[in-house]
C-alpha cells in the first residue's frame, strides 16, 4: 500500500472517531472529505475519469426506477426481498427492463441485491421513496438534463460567456420557457419541485439554528401583536416558517409567507399561525417594517441585475435600525469548494442564469441594493450559510 494511502486511512479513522462522538456537522463534513481523498488516492487516473463520465446513465436509471415505481415498491417491503419478476408483474413492465435498471440501482448502493434478480430495501431506498426525495429525483433530472444537453450549443452561441438572463440559458434553449414559466405550465413538476424544497436541507442544521435568533433578537422585539416578526419571501409551502415556529413558539409578532400566486394557491388548508400572501417580489414589498425579511435559496436562482431589483424592493420596506435582512444561500469558498457546491453553481447557471456567490460577490450585491453585510453565519459543513444584512447608513 502506498504511504499516501496509509496516511489518509489514518485520517479517515481519526475523522470517523470524531464524527461518531456527536452530531457535529463540521466533523461529519471532515469525515466525508477524507473518504473522498482516500478514493481519489486509491483510484487510477482513468478510473477517476470514468467514474465521473458514467454518472449520467446511472442518474437516468434512477429516474426510470422512480417513474416505474420500483424504488417505492422495494422500499415498501419490510426486510423481505422482492424479485424482478414480481416487480415486473406489479408495475406491468418488462422483467428484463427491471433487471437492467435495478442493476444500476443496486450498483450505486441505493438498494440491496441478496441474489440474482432479488432486491431488498436499505435506508437509502426508504429515503428515496419519500415524497420529497422522489420529487427531487424528478425535478432535478427533468429540469437539468435537457438543459445539460444544450449547454455546449448554447454557450457556443454566446461565444462562451455565461448567460446573463433567464432567456439566454441552456434551460430556455431546451424548453422555450424560463424555469418558473415552465413550472407554471407543468403543475406536476411544480408539485415535485415544491415537495423537494420542503425536505431539501433535512440533513443540515435549520437556518434558525445557524443564525442564533434569540441571542440576536431577544432585546428589542416589539410586543404589539400587529407587528411583523418574520416575512419569508419566496417561502414555497412555508417549511422554513414552520420550522421557525416550532423552534421559537413564544416569540411575539406575525409570521408571513410570501410566494407566487400559483405556489400559494397550491397550498391546501391553513398553516396554523402563518399568514399566506401571494406576492411577486418584482413588485413593491407590501409589508413594511418587519423585524426580519428572509430570502431562502432565492438569490442563487437569479443574476445580479434581478437580485438588485427584488432585494431593493424589500430594502425600501425595511425600517432603519430595526429591520434585518437574512439570506440563506451558499457562500462559495475562494478555494476548495465541494463537488456539490460547484455542481449547484453550474445548475444555477444552466437553469436560471443564476449563480452561487463568494463572500466578496455577496458584499458587492448587497451594496448595489443599499444594504450592508453585518455578518455571515456559517453552517460549519459547507452547507448554506445565513447572510445578515441591514440598510446602509
Ligand atoms: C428555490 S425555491 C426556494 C424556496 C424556499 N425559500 C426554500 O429555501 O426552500 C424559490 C422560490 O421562489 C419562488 N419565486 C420565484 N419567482 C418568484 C417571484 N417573482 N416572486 C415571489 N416568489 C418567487 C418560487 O415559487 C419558489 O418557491
Amino acid at each position: 500500500m502506498s504511504s499516501i494511502i496509509t496516511t489518509i486511512i489514518a485520517e479517515v479513522a481519526a475523522a470517523a472517531d470524531k464524527d461518531g462522538q456527536g452530531d457535529d456537522p463540521k466533523a461529519h463534513a471532515l469525515l466525508l472529505n477524507s473518504i473522498q481523498r482516500l478514493q481519489l488516492a486509491a483510484e487510477k487516473p482513468p478510473e477517476t475519469a470514468k467514474r465521473i463520465l458514467y454518472q449520467p446513465p446511472t442518474n437516468a436509471a434512477l429516474r426510470v426506477a422512480v417513474e416505474l415505481g420500483l424504488i417505492d415498491t422495494v422500499a415498501a417491503r419490510k426486510d423481505d426481498p422482492i424479485t424482478a419478476h414480481q416487480l415486473a408483474m406489479q408495475q406491468s413492465t418488462e422483467e428484463i427492463l427491471v433487471i437492467r435498471v435495478m442493476r444500476a440501482i443496486t450498483a450505486m448502493g441505493l438498494c440491496n441485491e441478496p441474489g440474482p434478480g432479488i432486491y431488498s430495501p436499505n435506508q437509502v431506498t426508504r429515503e428515496l421513496a419519500t415524497v420529497g426525495l422522489r420529487g427531487g429525483v424528478k425535478f432535478l433530472y427533468d429540469s437539468f438534463m435537457p438543459a445539460a444537453a444544450n449547454i455546449v450549443k448554447c454557450l457556443h452561441q454566446k461565444e462562451f460567456s455565461a448567460p446573463r438572463e433567464a432567456r439566454e440559458t441552456p434551460f430556455f434553449s431546451a424548453n422555450s420557457a424560463t424555469f418558473f414559466e415552465w413550472l407554471k405550465e407543468n403543475p406536476q413538476q411544480r408539485t415535485s419541485f415544491d415537495s423537494y424544497m420542503g425536505i431539501n436541507r433535512k440533513e443540515n442544521p435549520a437556518w434558525c439554528e445557524v443564525f442564533p435568533i434569540t441571542d440576536q433578537f431577544s432585546a428589542g422585539l416589539r410586543e404589539d401583536p400587529r407587528s411583523v416578526l418574520l416575512v419569508d419571501v419566496g417561502g414555497s409551502h412555508g417549511h422554513d416558517l414552520l420550522k421557525f415556529k416550532e423552534r421559537y413558539p413564544g416569540l411575539p409578532g406575525r409570521l408571513i409567507l410570501q410566494d407566487l400566486p400559483e405556489t400559494i394557491n397550491s397550498l391546501s388548508g391553513e398553516l396554523s399561525g402563518i399568514e399566506k400572501m401571494a406576492y411577486n417580489f418584482y413588485d413593491h414589498q407590501p409589508v413594511n417594517g418587519a423585524r426580519v425579511y428572509f430570502f431562502g435559496a432565492i438569490c442563487h436562482d437569479w443574476p445580479d441585475d434581478d437580485c438588485v431589483k427584488f432585494l431593493s424592493n424589500t430594502a425600501t420596506a425595511m425600517e432603519r435600525d430595526y429591520s434585518t435582512l437574512l439570506i440563506r444561500d451558499l457562500v462559495v469558498p475562494e478555494t476548495g469548494a465541494s463537488v456539490r457546491t460547484a455542481a449547484k453553481d453550474i445548475q444555477m447557471m444552466s437553469l436560471f442564469a443564476g449563480m452561487e456567490r463568494t463572500e466578496s460577490q455577496w458584499i458587492n450585491l448587497l451594496s448595489l441594493c443599499g444594504l450592508s453585510l453585518i455578518k455571515i453565519w456559517y453552517s460549519g459543513n459547507g452547507a448554506e450559510s445565513v447572510i445578515e444584512a441591514t440598510v446602509k447608513h
